[in-house]
This record gives C-alpha cells, sequence and structure tokens, in this order.
C-alpha cells in the first residue's frame, strides 16, 4: 500500500471517528424546526430522488384518462392525503406546515405518475410520508395516481364537486377522514366517510369527534 492511500485511509478513519464523537454528544439536531444545511438537504434530495427514479423505472404505467378512476381516487385523496398535500384553494395545513420535509403541494403540480405509484405504494422513510401498499391494493392506487394527474387543472368548487361524487374513503384499511377539519369537504364528507361501517344508531355528536394525527400518519377519532 503506498503512503498517499495510506494517508487518504487515515485522514477518513479520523473523520469517521470525529463525526462518531459530534453524534455521541448529542449536537446533531433532530427537531423538525430547524432546517438541515443546504449541503446536506441537497444530498438527502438527490438520494431519494434517485433511490424512488431507480425503482419507478420498471413500473408499467396502465392508462389514466378515466373519468371512473378520477373520481374513485377523490375520494380517497380527501381522506387521506389532502391534510398534508393540499387541496385546490386550502392554503397550508397545520401537517403541511410542521412537517420535515415539507410534503409537495400535489394540487399545483402533478407528479410523475410511475414516482407517484411507487411513491404510495411503499412511502419515503423518516419523511411523513406513509407506505399505503400496507392497506389499499394496486388498483386503488392508480386510481389515485389518475386523480393526481387531473388535480392541479381544478378548481376548489371542481375539487369538492368531484369528491362528493367519489366513493368516499374505499379501499378497507378502515381508517378515518383525515382531511383539514375545518374544511367544507370535511362536512361534507363525514357521514359517507366509512361507508364500510354500517352506520352507527347515534352518531355521536360532532364537537365531541377530534381526529388525532401520529407522526407516522395513521389517526383515529376520539
Ligand atoms: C402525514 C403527511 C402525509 C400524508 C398523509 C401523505 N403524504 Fe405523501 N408525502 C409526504 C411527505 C412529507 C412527502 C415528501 C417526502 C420526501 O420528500 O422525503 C410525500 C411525498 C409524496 C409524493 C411524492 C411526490 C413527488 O413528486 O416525488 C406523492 C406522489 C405523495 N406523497 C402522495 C400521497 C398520497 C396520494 C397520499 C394519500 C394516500 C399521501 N401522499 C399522504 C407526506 C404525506
Amino acid at each position: 500500500m503506498n503512503r498517499f492511500v495510506l494517508g487518504a485511509l487515515t485522514a477518513l478513519a479520523g473523520l469517521g471517528v470525529a463525526g462518531a464523537g459530534v453524534v455521541m454528544t448529542g449536537a446533531v439536531s433532530v427537531a423538525a424546526d430547524e432546517p438541515h444545511s443546504e449541503a446536506l438537504f441537497g444530498f438527502f434530495d438527490l438520494a431519494r430522488s434517485r433511490a424512488v427514479a431507480a425503482s419507478a423505472a420498471g413500473i408499467d404505467v396502465p392508462a389514466l384518462d378515466d373519468d371512473e378512476q378520477v373520481r374513485r381516487g377523490a375520494g380517497n385523496y380527501a381522506a387521506m392525503c389532502a391534510s398534508c398535500h393540499l387541496r385546490p384553494g386550502s392554503g397550508p395545513t397545520e401537517l403541511s406546515e410542521g412537517l420535515y420535509p415539507a410534503p409537495p403541494d400535489l394540487s399545483a403540480g402533478a407528479p410523475d405518475p410511475a414516482v407517484a405509484f411507487w411513491t404510495i405504494k411503499h412511502g419515503i422513510k423518516a419523511s411523513g410520508m406513509p407506505a399505503w401498499g400496507k392497506s389499499m391494493g394496486d388498483a386503488h392506487i392508480w386510481d389515485m395516481v389518475a386523480f393526481l394527474q387531473r388535480l392541479p387543472a381544478m378548481s376548489a368548487d371542481d375539487y369538492l364537486a368531484v369528491v362528493a361524487s367519489s366513493d368516499g374513503h374505499s379501499h378497507g384499511g378502515g381508517e378515518h377522514m383525515m382531511d383539514d377539519h375545518h374544511a367544507a369537504a370535511d362536512d361534507d364528507h363525514h357521514p359517507t366517510g366509512d361507508h364500510h361501517a354500517p352506520a352507527p344508531p347515534v352518531e355521536p355528536a360532532e364537537p365531541a369527534r377530534k381526529t388525532h394525527v401520529h407522526a407516522d400518519g395513521k389517526s383515529h377519532v376520539h
């Protein structure tokens, strides 16, 4: 081994030890309200987009232009995604503002279909994006991808109309509404929020219901 290689390896080992030392002092911030440095954020962003692009490369994208797919996807989007990814006219929500990395505003631009399918199915580690494939079949995910292609062109009224015409939250996962609880769509939607469950004989009073969303994206209603 020549002296140059030996020197480089020693320097690398030194850096590794110094890095481990900094980690062990607890000086690396994990607070979601303290952004990474630009360089570190750029590194994570590149790693994520390269990994997702590589995984999505082999996915065959089916036809996504059927109005029925869009209609079916709308109810699930309102129930499970709009709280983080917004809807036309909603403005930011507590979740979209508090999460780091921030969820992209999907009402502003449509993601690539294969990338969207893979991301929805598998989620993104150490971000707020859950792996929906654990509870949602591929056909339901493609319906949502079809919906996402149309979403940016929808007005607030178009959105509310297609959500109201949708079958509600329909993938058998049994989760509850996650849309902004002040939103009109939510009010329209609650009665049909979970059409698998038989209607309870007495609806609990509306103000007593509070959707509690955990960091991993799962929610339940108190
Ligand atoms: C609790 C918040 C949260 C919920 C709920 C959520 N997401 Fe996400 N989503 C995120 C975050 C955060 C990211 C970005 C992750 C990153 O950049 O590392 C993301 C990324 C994505 C992306 C990738 C966009 C791109 O251009 O790469 C898509 C597509 C997406 N989410 C769709 C959905 C859909 C559809 C739903 C509902 C079934 C959903 N998300 C629910 C937080 C959420």
